[in-house]
């Protein structure tokens, strides 16, 4: 069934029109049609080419600009059969010579219909997908987390600047992909660089690019993650330790939308979104000098605050669920299950680490287990609080005393191999075993003398 209500006629030649207004019960007139497109929304609008005040391809263009998802079908006379063509190209769905017969025009309205029931069926598929997908790989059921995805779910499909706001391992950059991947970008690049990883003298150039020759050791040129970003989303991550001088550039890409690589003399356009994340306090770095005001209010249009795990603690449970599922799955072992008093010893405990810490106590106790269940004693002495050294105890002084320095450095040594090991020998699953960072591992390898 055509609904005509929602068909635009617009058309000078009386007899056609009238012919029309019969057929489909609704007419439009070319003066006032820009007017009427203005504030009604047509599923179809059919146009004469050729108007007394407006041609019909002016009437097209603004209906691709306002409002894309408007049919438009085109009438012509015989003379301009090849404009009508040329307005195909452009996006007309088809046309018609006149004079006008009814049923081909009911015939070409019909499958215009059709293919916006389509159109709609498919957008509806997709939002459905989109709704079961969003966000289900962060874990949590807390009012603190519940207020994250409310937050999350506004603005994930929106352009504005998020600063990610939370303690270490809270989960800033998985809320940075999710936002990402489950918003308008996702099939455009996911860009992250952590800002703090990067010697200062590199980041400038990484986060902007660089001309060949622009500075030693610039030998080709190379695109910064802002163009590698572009159409996508760049995560600034750490942004607290960006020096005050980048600072002021990063300000001015945010304004003006576009970036200069070092040594250019010309700039790049960007469409990009914003994310960044920090762990350390802006507003009193501002207070003291070290972080920019203004670039402040350009990041934080919308903050998302990821409260410490401590003050989640109902997630906890099912957090050290999610993850010894996961390193089952991973470790390719049998399926384990925790002892139901595990959990109030886990919710005790204050995770410095938040969630990250968590994964690894899961991961390591997991590793470890020798049999299908894990009990409170299974879990690392510092959280269950069962003296159990995981180092070998001195129960004889040597005369010449104990080294302290030494002695430490054997037990690091020892944790080391255990966590290499473990992770046959990748340091980045090591580092994280051990929860410290990958770069601090690998010092720390070199100052022990330890091969991989
Ligand atoms: N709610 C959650 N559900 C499932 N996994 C989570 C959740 N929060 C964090 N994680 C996991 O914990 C780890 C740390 O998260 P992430 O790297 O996003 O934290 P972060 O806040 O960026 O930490 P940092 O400040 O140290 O960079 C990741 O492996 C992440 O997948
Ligand atoms: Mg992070």
């Amino acid at each position: 069934m055509i609904n005509t209500t929602d068909i635009l006629l617009i058309d000078d030649d009386i007899q056609s029109n009238n012919l029309l207004r019969i057929a489909l019960e609704r007419a439009g007139y070319s003066e006032a049609a820009l007017e009427i497109l203005a504030h009604t929304c047509f599923t179809i609008v059919i146009t004469d080419l050729i108007l007394p005040d407006i041609s019909g391809l002016e009437i097209l263009k603004h209906l691709q600009d306002k409002a894309p998802q408007t049919t438009v079908i085109l009438i012509t006379g015989y003379a301009s059969a090849e404009t009508a063509v040329e307005a195909m190209k452009n996006g007309a769905f088809d046309y018609i010579t006149k004079p006008i017969n009814i049923d081909k025009i009911k015939l070409i309205i019909s499958k215009a219909l059709e293919k916006q029931k389509l159109i709609e069926e498919n957008l509806f598929l997709r939002r459905q997908l989109h709704n079961n997908h969003s966000f289900s790989n962060i874990i949590g059921t807390s009012t603190a987390i519940q207020a994250v995805f409310t937050r999350m779910g506004k603005v994930v499909e929106t352009d504005s600047s998020i600063l990610i706001l939370g303690e270490s391992g809270t989960g800033k950059e998985l809320v940075a992909r999710a936002l990402h991947y489950n918003g308008p970008r996702q099939d455009k690049p996911f860009v992250a660089i952590n800002c703090g990883a990067i010697p200062e003298d590199l980041l400038e150039s990484e986060l902007f690019g660089h001309m060949r020759g622009s500075f030693t050791g610039a030998v080709k040129n190379k695109p910064g993650k802002f163009e590698q970003a572009n159409g996508g989303t760049i995560f600034l991550d750490e942004i607290g330790t960006m020096p005050v001088h980048l600072q002021l550039k990063l300000l001015r890409v945010l304004q003006e939308h576009e970036v200069e690589p070092i040594g250019a003399n010309h700039s790049i356009k960007l469409d990009i979104r914003i994310i960044s994340a920090t762990n350390t306090n802006l507003e009193e770095m501002i207070a003291n000098g070290t972080f920019r005001e203004d670039l402040f209010y350009r990041l934080n249009v919308i903050p998302i605050n990821l409260p410490p795990l401590r003050e989640r603690k109902e997630d906890i449970s099912i957090l050290a669920r999610h993850f010894l599922k996961k390193s089952c799955k991973n470790l390719k072992c049998a399926p384990l299950v925790f002892a139901n008093d595990v959990f109030g010893v886990l919710e005790q405990y204050p995770w410095p680490g938040n969630v990250r810490e968590l994964e690894n106590i899961v991961e390591r106790t997991a590793a470890l287990c020798d049999s299908t269940k894990i009990e409170i004693a299974d879990l690392p002495t510092h959280i269950s609080g069962i003296n159990k050294p995981h180092y070998q105890v001195i129960t004889t002084l040597p005369n010449s005393g104990l080294d302290m320095a030494f002695q430490l450095q054997q037990i690091e040594r020892d944790w080391i191999r255990q966590a290499l090991d473990l992770s046959a020998g990748v340091k980045t699953k090591a580092a994280a075993l051990l929860n410290i960072k990958r770069t601090t591992l690998v010092e720390k390898m070199k100052r022990l003398g330890i091969e991989t």
